[in-house]
C-alpha cells in the first residue's frame, strides 16, 4: 500500500480534531495534512501531500527550527514552539487580516517501516486565548498602576498631615511661648526697676551694693532670654530695609571667621549678582552667626569644613513644600544663602523636633537657637530647607522673597 495511503488511514482520526495536524518524514516530505489545517492555512492536502514542507513555508528552513525538529526524528522527547516566541508554525491568516497565533508541540511518531521516526506536529490556535491573556495583563498593568497611584497619593496626604501637625505644633508653642515671654518680661522690668531704685538707695560703700548688681545683671540676662523667646514667635520688631546677603557676609567676615575654631575651614561661595531682599540687618545677621556656630558645634573638635553659600533662583510649589516651615508660600523668586558643615548631620527623628523651643541634644545646649532663627525667618516670611546625612553633614538653607528679578 502507498504510504499516503497508509498514512490517511492511520492518522484519519486526527481529520476529526480541532488541531491542526500533519506528519512529515525525516525528508521533511508531507505525509499527512488534516482538514484542519487545510480550513486554516487555506491549502489543500492535493496541493502539499509528498513535497516538502520547507519548500512551501521557508521560514522553517532555519537552524532556529530544523535543530529541534532532527531531534524528533531521532526519537527525542517532544519540542514546543510557542506563541510566545514563534508566533507561528503553519502561517495561517484569520478572517480580520492577522496572522493566527498557534502553539505547536512536534513529537515522534514510529515510521511504518520500523527505520527512526515521524514527526508528528499539532498545532493549536491560541489566538484568542494570547488575546486574553493580553486583555489580562493589560488589566493587571492598569490595577496595580492604580494601587500604585492610591499609595503615592496616601503618602502625599500623610506628608501634608505631617507638615500640618508640625506647623500646628509650631504654632501653639509659639502662642504659648509669646504670652509667658511677655508676662515674665513684664515681672524682670518690675524688678530690674526696683533694683536700680535700691541701689540709689543704698550708700555707695555699702556692701550691699555688690548684690544689687548680681540682681540687675541676673534680670538683664534673662530679659535677654525673654528677648530670644520673642524672637521665636516671629513676632518681634523688624526694621526691614533692602540688604543683599552678600554685602551682609561681607561684613560679617571677620566675626564669622574669628568665631568659627581654628581647626574648621570655612569657605564662601557668593553669587555675583545677587537680587536683594526686604530685611531686618541685625536679624539676619543673628541667624548667619547661628547657623555658623551650630555648624561649628556639629564639627566639633575634628577638622572640618563650613560652605557658605548665596544664590538666587525660582523656587516650585513642590520645592517649597519639603520646607521645614509650614507658611504656605507662594511658590516664586527667593535670594538665598545656605550654610553648609561637614559635621555629625541629623537622623530624622532630631530633623523632626529641632525648631521645639529647649530641645537641645547637646550637653550645654539650651536649645533656643533654630527657635529664634526659625522666628527671624518666619518674621520675614522666608523659609528653610535642611538636608542633613547622619555622620555627612547638614546644610541649612535661608530663603527670603528677592525684590528684584534675576535676569535669566
Ligand atoms: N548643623 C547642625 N548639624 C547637626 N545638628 C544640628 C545642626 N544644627 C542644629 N542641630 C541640631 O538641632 C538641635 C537644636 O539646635 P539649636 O541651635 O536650636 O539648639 P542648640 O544648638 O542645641 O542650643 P543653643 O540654644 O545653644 O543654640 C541641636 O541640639 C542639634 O541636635
Ligand atoms: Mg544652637
Amino acid at each position: 500500500m502507498d504510504i499516503f495511503k497508509l498514512a490517511l488511514e492511520k492518522f484519519d482520526v486526527l481529520n476529526h480534531t480541532p488541531v491542526g495536524m500533519v506528519v512529515i518524514n525525516s525528508e521533511y516530505q508531507v505525509l499527512f495534512w488534516n482538514q484542519c489545517i487545510e480550513y486554516w492555512s487555506n491549502k489543500h492536502s492535493n496541493e502539499i501531500l509528498g513535497t516538502s514542507l520547507l519548500s512551501h513555508y521557508s521560514h522553517l528552513n532555519t537552524d532556529r527550527y530544523l535543530s529541534r525538529i532532527e531531534t524528533i526524528f531521532e526519537g527525542g522527547p517532544p519540542v514546543l514552539f510557542s506563541t510566545h516566541l514563534h508566533q507561528y508554525f503553519i502561517p495561517c491568516l484569520l478572517s480580520n487580516g492577522q496572522w493566527m497565533n498557534q502553539n505547536t508541540t512536534i513529537s515522534a511518531f514510529p515510521s511504518f517501516d520500523g527505520n527512526g521516526h515521524y514527526a508528528l506536529i499539532a498545532i493549536e490556535n491560541v489566538t484568542e486565548l494570547t488575546q486574553r491573556v493580553f486583555e489580562y495583563r493589560q488589566m493587571r498593568d492598569k490595577a496595580l498602576n492604580e494601587i500604585k497611584q492610591r499609595e503615592l497619593a496616601e503618602k502625599e496626604k500623610e506628608k501634608i498631615q505631617a507638615q500640618m501637625l508640625r506647623a500646628q505644633k509650631l504654632e501653639s508653642l509659639s502662642v504659648l511661648t509669646r504670652g509667658i515671654a511677655h508676662d515674665f518680661n513684664n515681672q524682670l522690668m518690675g524688678i530690674l526697676g526696683n533694683a536700680s531704685i535700691l541701689k540709689q538707695l543704698v550708700p555707695q560703700d555699702s556692701t550691699l551694693i555688690k548684690y544689687v548688681d548680681k540682681i540687675q545683671q541676673a534680670t538683664l540676662k534673662s530679659a535677654d532670654l525673654t528677648k530670644q523667646l520673642i524672637d521665636y514667635t516671629g513676632k518681634s520688631k523688624i526694621i526691614a530695609n533692602f540688604l543683599n546677603f552678600n554685602q551682609v557676609l561681607k561684613e560679617l567676615k571677620p566675626i564669622i571667621d574669628s568665631t568659627v575654631s581654628p581647626h574648621i575651614i570655612v569657605n564662601y561661595e557668593l553669587e555675583k549678582e545677587l537680587p536683594d531682599v526686604k530685611a531686618d540687618t541685625a536679624q539676619i545677621e543673628k541667624v548667619i552667626m547661628h547657623l555658623v556656630t551650630n555648624a561649628d558645634e556639629a564639627i566639633g573638635n575634628q577638622s572640618g569644613l563650613i560652605t557658605i553659600r548665596t544664590h538666587a533662583k525660582h523656587f516650585s510649589k513642590e520645592e517649597l513644600f519639603n520646607a521645614h516651615i509650614e507658611m504656605k508660600l507662594q511658590e516664586g523668586f527667593f535670594s538665598y544663602f545656605e550654610v553648609q558643615d561637614t559635621g555629625h548631620g541629623m537622623d530624622d527623628n532630631t530633623m523632626l523636633k529641632i525648631f521645639d523651643p529647649f530641645f537641645s541634644t547637646r550637653f550645654i545646649g539650651r536649645g533656643l537657637g533654630l527657635t529664634m532663627v526659625l522666628g527671624i525667618v518666619q518674621g520675614h516670611r522666608g523659609t528653610i530647607l535642611i538636608e542633613s546625612t547622619p555622620q555627612k553633614g547638614s546644610c541649612f538653607r535661608v530663603l527670603l522673597p528677592s525684590q528684584v528679578k534675576k535676569p535669566a
